[in-house]
């Protein structure tokens, strides 16, 4: 039976390794410990918001508040999927996508990061092809955009290899001195030339409306 107050604890996205689901609280509590274990080089911080930074127990509070207020201020104008990323099971790591006024622009964005255990293995890839297709194939998407700091190989080979395209750039400062950032744009049909994996979407129907489709 379908989750009967909270719809997108329903979705699943699915890729030949993954699967992508909105976590419960527990589950949470679980991603909160593989992101505290270590997501990267602690010398440079990947994210313009630079939470990793925080000491422990602001990281786990912090980290928790981050989940509770997208679900909070959801809107269908204006929405942030934050999926937990499962390999065999196991919280592995993170990606969401979200957009605003979804129902005219069909524009979104996306951010993620895995365990440093689970990088490396071709499921960065995958978890943005998930939600990807989430966005292409379910829900009409024109047009997907992404970022990443010039320093990041990683996750500016994800980008590329999905088809993104680059989008000029600019400068963000997490730890106060600037940096270089390259932006990217994934046009529907680049998408289309570009899938990388087979995605599986099930659990949708009854959440649709709430991405302003
Ligand atoms: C960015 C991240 C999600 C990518 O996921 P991943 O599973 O490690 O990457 P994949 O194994 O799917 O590899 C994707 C591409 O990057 C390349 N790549 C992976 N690690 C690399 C590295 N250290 N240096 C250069 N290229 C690398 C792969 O060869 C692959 O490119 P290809 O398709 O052209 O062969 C992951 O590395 C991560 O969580 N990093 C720390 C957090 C972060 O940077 N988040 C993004 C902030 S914008």
């Amino acid at each position: 039976m379908g989750h009967s107050s909270w719809q997108l604890y329903d979705l699943r996205v699915r890729t030949p390794a993954l699967e992508l689901r909105v976590p419960t609280e527990d589950e949470l509590v679980a991603l909160c410990q593989v992101a505290k274990a270590g997501v990267h080089d602690p010398d440079t911080t990947p994210f313009e918001v630079p939470w990793t930074d925080k000491p422990s127990p602001r990281f786990e509070r912090e980290f928790l508040q981050h989940f509770w207020s997208t679900r909070a201020q959801w809107t269908p104008e204006r929405w942030m999927l934050d999926l937990a990323v499962f390999r065999d099971g196991e919280p592995a790591g993170f990606q969401n996508i979200g957009a605003e006024n979804f129902a005219v622009l069909r524009e979104v964005q996306t951010g993620s990061w895995l365990g440093k255990a689970f990088q490396g293995q071709g499921y960065g890839k995958q978890m943005r092809a998930g939600v990807l297709h989430l966005a292409f194939a379910e829900l009409g998407a024109v047009a997907a955009e992404s970022g990443a700091f010039i320093d990041n190989p990683a996750s500016l080979a994800v980008s590329r290899s999905l088809g993104y395209q680059d989008n000029g750039r600019r400068r963000r400062a997490p730890r106060g001195e600037p940096r270089e950032q390259q932006l990217f744009r994934l046009t529907r049909q680049r998408w289309q030339e570009h899938r990388f994996c087979e995605v599986e979407v099930t659990g949708l129907d009854s959440c649709r409306d709430m991405f302003g489709v």
